[in-house]
């Protein structure tokens, strides 16, 4: 259910703390990948390093932290997240939101973020029936901000009363309601290529390009966040394996194109990969040497099969749906449509990556999506959004076709 989602967990500080520890693991069993945001408060309570080494992630906790700003700044992490999730939510923490301060990274990014925000009351009875956690507590429904808990119990200091957070697991399952709302392409089967191919010389060198997976891989993300089953057949990337995703790692194109067609039968295809056109006809079984003249052995090339073509030209077991994209630095949309139509995929996005554009190793992308009914102009977009609309898309596609 929570496949492919990324949460950004925000930790402050109240002794319900620990329990955060458990609502990873459980988060992260399902699928979701889990990224901490620890208030100096809650760093009290646990430490980042066991945090980090539940979520497989860095731990930020510091705004004014040099390094992590200029790695990844406090827009970035909102952006990069599906759902914001605040465990525990302390008194102090529920009247920064309701207030808007922005006093450290936690409360920066809660006024920054255009995500969802659901947030797990923890404190003390008195505290949480204070009028003031009650008015803030109205203040932040009315803006949207939804809620688990707190449920009554035993709290800190011996004390019993309503205002323990809710368990990991009733956390979790108002989370899965969330999304659940949310799985347009459950129960549909989704193909995704990514990055570059290598194709071996000999034992120690190949011809491979500069494709980086991040689109593919974000497609990928992204169908199974709107619960697609997803392969992502890819190549060789620094990109992480997509949790949720199931991930065939391939070398050349000839083994891309076996593992996608040993992975049909699907109910869609998106061809991401930037394939090598090419592969060296015979590789060499050894390594090959320098001669005494120092002349350079001749390559002869072979053409590689086209997996996309492939994947639109196989017949019964054709995907319902098949989606490449076209690469072009002029004439973009004449290009593109004459690539479908020789393809015989049904939908190509086309990027326009002349020089001007900055698109080529950039983060952003300008897409024109071509389909038979003809061609929807998108803005400029980061690779994750990029790849959110794709899957909408390919949602209501699926939906307008059922
Ligand atoms: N593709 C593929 N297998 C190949 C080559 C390309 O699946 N052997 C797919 C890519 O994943 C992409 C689309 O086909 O979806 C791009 O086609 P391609 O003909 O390579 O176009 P460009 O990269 O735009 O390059 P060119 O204009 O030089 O043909």
């Amino acid at each position: 259910m929570l496949a492919g989602k990324r949460i950004l967990l925000l930790i402050s500080g109240g002794i319900a703390a620990y329990k955060c520890l458990d609502l990873i693991r459980r988060l992260r069993e399902r699928g979701a990948a889990v990224r901490c945001v620890l208030t100096q408060g809650g760093a009290q309570f646990v430490t980042p390093l066991s945090l980090a080494a539940l979520s497989e992630d860095k731990v930020y906790s510091d705004i004014f932290s040099l390094t992590d700003e200029s790695e990844m700044g406090h827009l970035r992490l909102s952006q990069e997240a599906d759902l914001v999730v605040v465990a525990p939510a302390t008194a102090d923490m529920l009247a920064k939101m309701a207030q808007g301060l922005a006093s450290d990274l936690a409360s920066t990014l809660l006024l920054a973020t255009d995500k969802d925000v659901l947030v797990a009351p923890a404190m003390n009875t008195r505290m949480w029936e204070h009028p003031a956690t009650q008015a803030n507590m109205k203040t932040l429904a009315a803006r949207g901000v939804l809620s688990v808990g707190p449920a009554e119990g035993a709290l800190a200091e011996g004390e019993v009363g309503m205002g323990r957070m809710s368990e990991p697991l009733e956390i979790v399952a108002a989370i899965e309601s969330y999304f659940g709302a949310e799985a347009p392409l459950a129960g549909r089967r989704a193909i995704v290529t990514s990055g570059p191919t290598y194709e071996a010389i000999d034992p120690v060198r190949f011809i491979a390009n500069r494709s980086s997976g991040k689109q593919g891989h974000a497609i990928a993300r992204a169908l199974a966040g709107l619960g697609a089953d997803t392969v992502l057949v890819s190549g060789p990337t620094a990109e992480a394996d997509p949790p949720g995703v199931e991930v065939q790692h391939i070398e050349s194109a000839q083994q891309m194109l076996d593992t996608c067609m040993a992975s049909l039968p699907a109910d869609m295809a998106v061809c991401a990969a930037a394939v090598s056109d090419w592969r060296v006809a015979k590789e060499a079984d050894q390594k090959l040497k320098k001669d005494a003249k120092g002349t350079p052995p001749r390559l002869a090339l072979a053409t590689n099969p086209d997996i996309l073509a492939n994947l639109a030209g196989a017949g019964n077991a054709r995907p319902a749906l098949v989606v490449g994209f076209a690469a072009e630095t002029e004439n973009v949309i004449v290009h593109a449509q004459e690539k479908r139509e020789r393809k015989g995929c049904d939908w190509i996005l086309a990027n326009d990556v002349s020089p001007a554009t900055g698109t080529f190793g950039g983060e952003t992308n300008r897409i024109h999506l071509i389909s038979e009914t003809g061609v929807e102009d998108w803005p400029r977009l980061s690779k994750d959004d990029v790849a959110q609309r794709l899957a909408r898309r390919i949602a209501d596609h699926f939906a307008r076709a059922a």
